[in-house]
């Protein structure tokens, strides 16, 4: 499996906290999709979800478990690379009873390619990814044209991808990608109500940030 050589994340502290721990170890095996070259088949997992949707990036998962409880009728797969944030997401999982989300622990530059049919995602949420707002490191920024033909062939014909970000200029940016590529249209929209207010959005708004809501949809 080949790896990005640019990465999206930053290698934060493994800092897991003995619950986050303890949920990892004993509720992976059971919630979690083990990272291989081999598909899955999405409607063995979800078999009667109206919709399938792959949140990319959850941090702490508060606003991932929430979706989820609000829409039983959908399937959920959430994917980060953070051992704390997997850990919790875990154990919001047992906490509310959710029988609609399962996890997974790896780049999405891993995951989607290896494990994911083609046109098999209805939809794909992307909030608040690293801003990554130093010139020099923009380059790590997740939404480029590389990952727009990545996503692309895994969404449905009119699948889509919402993002927000607190992070004006990474918003333009966004947009720049978008209006460069043949494959999606769409552009900004209001905040839906069914986003909640994710951890690191907070964080954002107690510093004035302004959040941008965009939303895609696959064009061909
Ligand atoms: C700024 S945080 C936002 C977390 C959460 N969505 C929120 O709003 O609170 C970005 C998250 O994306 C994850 N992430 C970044 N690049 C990723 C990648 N290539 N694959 C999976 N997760 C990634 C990071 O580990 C981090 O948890």
């Amino acid at each position: 499996m080949e790896r990005p050589s640019v990465r999206s994340y930053s290698i934060r502290g493994s800092r897991i906290t003995e619950a986050q721990r303890a949920a990892k170890d004993a509720l992976q095996k059971v919630y979690g999709i083990p990272v291989s070259a081999n598909k899955i088949y999405l409607r063995e997992i979800f078999p009667t979800a109206e919709k399938i949707i792959m949140e990319i990036g959850f941090g702490m998962g508060e606003a991932t478990a929430i979706i989820a409880k609000n829409n039983p009728h959908n399937g959920y797969i959430a994917v980060d690379v953070h051992p704390p944030g997997i850990g919790k997401l875990l154990a919001r999982i047992v906490e509310n009873e959710l029988t609609n989300l399962r996890v997974i622990e790896d780049d999405v530059h891993v995951v989607l390619p290896y494990m994911f049919e083609d046109e098999s995602l209805d939809g794909i949420h992307l909030y608040f990814p690293d801003p990554w707002p130093k010139k020099k490191h923009n380059k790590r920024r997740i939404v480029n044209a590389g990952f727009l033909a990545l996503i692309h062939p895994k969404l449905k014909r009119d699948g889509f991808i919402h993002i927000a970000t607190d992070w004006v200029p990474y918003a333009i940016n966004i947009e720049e990608v978008f209006a460069g590529s043949e494959l999606f249209t769409g552009g900004v929209i209001a905040k839906p109500d069914s986003r909640p207010v994710t951890r690191f959005e907070g964080q954002g708004i107690d510093k004035d940030h302004q959040v941008t809501d965009l939303m895609y949809f696959r064009k061909q």
